[in-house]
């Protein structure tokens, strides 16, 4: 079947501090949709600083790949219910029970957060794998994990766009699949090792991209952003 599907711009917020990140945010005012805020700086900044961004009416993707026994799990999406985040990421690998814990409580205190299950990280290999006890192939145990993910209810998965066809084809059209490892053509592609475009990434499937450097270090941001989400309008997708 042939379908129309949107694929929208996450900015990975990837400064140091609350006060850079503000600034940034200032610069591209009305332009942004979304930003993924990582580990380094919600350990920072803490809550307050999701608040502040919240304010500019922009979506946060909250990136804490949260991992551990389930009730813990289950407490913190419960703590972190409270804020006004649109997205937050758990590893797929902890589990069905952790899943649904999550998932539990995101029911009760933040219907509208929307939860996204990490495979496998792509700084593993297989060699890494096998020191860890999986015997798998990475394809094998993104799939795995990808299906554990969706049965326990996941709304959908972080994902290289190198498994945007694969993943589409075991899990439908409905969950989300959010890339990062994106670069308009003729950017450098820094440390990422194989990178697609954000057409490309639509094409296949992707539901949301992330693109950190390329707009960070942009000279005008805003019209990397207009020029990204102008190549983003509906593609036809088959599926
Ligand atoms: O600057 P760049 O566009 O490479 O940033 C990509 C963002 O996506 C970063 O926040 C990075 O940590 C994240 N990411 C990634 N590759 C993955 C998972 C996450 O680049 N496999």
């Amino acid at each position: 079947m042939n379908m129309i599907s949107t694929c929208e711009l996450i900015l990975a917020l990837d400064v140091p501090s609350r006060d850079e990140g503000l600034t940034f945010l200032d610069k591209v005012e009305g332009h942004l949709d979304w930003v993924k805020i990582g580990l380094q700086l919600f350990t920072k900044e803490g809550p307050g600083f999701i608040e502040e961004v919240a304010q500019r009416h922009i979506n946060i993707f909250l990136d804490l790949k949260l991992y551990d026994i389930p009730n813990t799990v289950g407490s913190t999406v419960r703590s972190l219910g409270h804020l006004p985040i649109q997205m937050l990421t758990l590893h797929a690998s902890g589990g069905s029970e952790m899943l649904a814990f999550a998932r539990e409580a995101r029911d009760e205190v933040r219907p509208e957060l929307q939860l996204l299950g990490v495979t496998v990280l792509t700084s593993f290999n297989e060699e890494g794998m096998v020191a860890t006890g999986i015997a798998d192939s990475l394809e094998v145990q993104v799939l795995r994990l990808a299906r554990l993910a969706v049965r326990a209810g996941i709304d959908g998965l972080v994902c290289s766009p190198l498994e945007l066809t694969l993943l589409r084809g075991e899990i439908g059209v409905a969950p989300l699949l959010v890339t990062p490892g994106i670069r308009p053509a003729g950017v450098d592609a820094n440390e990422q090792k194989r990178t697609q475009t954000p057409e490309s990434a639509a094409k296949m499937g992707a539901s949301h991209i992330v693109v950190g450097r390329p707009i960070l270090k942009a000279e005008n941001p805003v019209k990397t952003i207009t020029d990204i989400k102008t190549s983003l309008q509906p593609q036809a997708t088959d599926s």
